[in-house]
This record gives structure tokens, sequence and C-alpha cells, in this order.
């Protein structure tokens, strides 16, 4: 492994939490990484957002990217569920579906976490959030990609893996950029009502570069899943 790159084990659904000194390496190493090449769904996706609102990062659109981000995880875990009760006689299958369930669950939750302190922070920030877009908008755009993501993994699992890719690889670059955008947060200190359960940090910053390696490990959990797709 090259120098100045944090090593992620990647599978329980639980990204690990990464020191002040780390943390500035995952950032350094997203910076300098190319993207992803995005396929039609994700790049129609990234586009509407865009249009939506706007191409400047604000915590708004990263609540909405949060929003949306939980779905695939709950129709994945859904779909494996269901498979359960079909296969249920051949335990050793039934029991490598159940830890999907069981990952799906966790990246679920990582991302609620996500989703809880952004919410925190824009309320505390007084910065406006209309309703139709912020809160009706979302919730159709989040439905929406639930069925896509649902449909895609029922026609070809690697579809939809690919999917998240995608879009983890994605929030992990903005999250990245966003934190090089804003330098005071180096000094602003982190306090939430959810830092307990998801976790202390030095500083906002330390706090979003968290977040942009939960993605980028969410991202690396999909593209391990895009080489072993279905369930067996
Ligand atoms: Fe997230
Ligand atoms: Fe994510």
């Amino acid at each position: 492994m090259p120098s100045g790159e944090v090593e992620v084990e990647t599978g329980s659904g639980q990204p690990p939490k990464l020191t002040h000194d780390e943390l500035r390496q995952a950032q350094a190493r997203t910076l300098e990484s190319p993207r992803r090449r995005y396929g039609i769904a994700a790049r129609a996706l990234f586009v509407m957002l865009d249009v939506l609102y706007g191409k400047r990062r604000k915590l708004g659109k990263f609540k909405i990217l949060e929003l949306v981000a939980r779905v695939p995880y709950q129709a994945w875990e859904q779909v494996a569920f269901v498979a359960i009760t079909h296969v249920h006689e051949k335990t050793g299958m039934t029991r490598r579906i159940q830890e999907r369930v069981a990952q799906a669950r966790a990246q679920q939750d990582n991302e609620l976490w996500h989703l809880l302190i952004i919410e925190e922070l824009l309320a505390d920030s007084g910065q406006p959030q209309p309703r139709i877009r912020f809160y009706w908008l979302p919730q159709i755009i989040a439905f929406f990609y639930y069925h896509l993501s649902w449909l895609l993994f029922v026609i070809r699992p690697a579809w939809s893996y690919r999917l998240n890719a995608d879009f983890e690889d994605h929030a992990e670059h903005e999250y990245m950029t966003l934190v090089s955008e804003h330098p005071e947060w180096e000094t602003t200190p982190f306090t939430s009502e959810f830092a307990d359960d998801y976790g202390h940090f030095d500083s906002l910053a330390d706090l979003f570069r968290q977040i942009g390696h939960d993605e980028r490990v969410h991202k690396e959990e999909s593209e391990a899943q895009m080489r072993e797709p279905r369930f067996s």
C-alpha cells in the first residue's frame, strides 16, 4: 500500500473511525483520485440535483444526498430478506444472504447519522429550507431512486451496485471538496446531539472528512459486490 493511504476493511457496513491525521490523508487521497466514470442513470441524477439545488456545495444539497443515499441499502435489504424466504432450506446460502442483510442495515444506519447531523447543522445555521424543495421533492426523488435500485437489482444486481458505487464516489468527492472550500471549519468545534452515536471530532472539518471517508467505504463495498453480485 502506498504511504499516506489509510487501509480500509470493507464488508461489515460499519466504516472505521479515523484519527485527525488519517482523515487529512484520506481527504488528500480523494482529492487526487479521479472520479469514477459515471453511468447514465447516475449522471442524470447528478444533473437533476444541480438543476434543482444548484451547483454550489451547500449543506441543504448534502441533506438531499443523504436522504437519497439510504434507499439503495433499504432496497437491497428487502430483496435479500425475501430471498431468504425462498432459499431457507439451503442454510449455508441463507447465512451468507443474512450477512448482506446485516451489512445493508448497517449502511442505512450510517447514512442516517449523516442525515441527522446535517439536519441539525442546517437548523442551527438558519438557512432557509423551502418546504417543496427540501421536504416534498426529496421524498419523490427517494421514492423513484428506491424503485430504480430495486428494479436494477432484480434485473442484474451488478447494475444496482454500480449505480450506488457512482453515487457514493460522487458523495465522497463532494464532501472532501466541501471541506477544502471551508478553511474556517478547521477551527470550528463540532458539537452535536448525535456525537455519542456517530463520533466525536476535533472540528467540523474532521466531521465532514469522516463522512466523506464513510462514503468511500460504501463505494468500495459496492465495487466489491459488483464483482460478486449474486447471492451464492
Ligand atoms: Fe452519507
Ligand atoms: Fe454513503
